[in-house]
């Protein structure tokens, strides 16, 4: 009979984070898409040169966001121009009604991190718009500055 080993994710390790992109793989106040293990994603560097990772598909009709417009703190659908926050997920602007899933990030050695299996977001119920959340605030430990030295966790858990 064989035996197996199964291994399970400790808490708090590192098994979950992935490596995404460089420090200079995306220029200020763009994105860029990084696809995963099935999954697709966005990573943001903001103007305040912090990192921020979304899910990659407008939670609308599933276009990739990485086409779309950065303005600032924002990031605008290249399909029918709906509008999030990056930095909350939240869904700022019709038709989009139902907020961005967040990752966390972090900077390791020059690299930018995102922490996949474990989101930031809140789990929403429908469409915001509709009697779901308000606005959404600044969850800052999903973020992580490019300013980081090696080693730093400001987006860990
Ligand atoms: S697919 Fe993004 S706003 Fe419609």
């Amino acid at each position: 009979m064989r035996s197996m080993t199964l291994k399970l994710p400790v808490k708090g390790s590192d098994m979950a984070w992935t490596d995404a992109c460089g420090l200079d793989d995306i220029d200020a106040e763009d994105l860029i898409r990084f696809d995963h293990g099935g999954g697709t994603y966005a990573i943001y560097h903001a103007p305040d040169g912090t990192f921020h990772a979304t899910d990659g598909l407008c939670t609308h009709e599933k276009m990739t966001l990485c086409n779309g417009l950065v303005d600032r703190d924002t990031i605008e659908c290249p399909k029918h121009n709906g509008r999030f926050n990056y930095r909350t997920g939240a869904a700022l602007r019709a038709p989009v009604c139902v907020d961005l899933k967040r990752y966390a990030m972090r900077v390791v050695g020059g690299r930018v991190e995102i922490k996949l299996g474990q989101r930031h977001a809140q789990e929403t119920n429908g469409c915001r718009f509709a009697g779901g959340k308000g606005q959404g605030s600044v969850d800052h430990a999903a973020a992580v500055h490019a300013g980081t030295s090696g080693g730093g966790r400001a987006g860990g858990n």
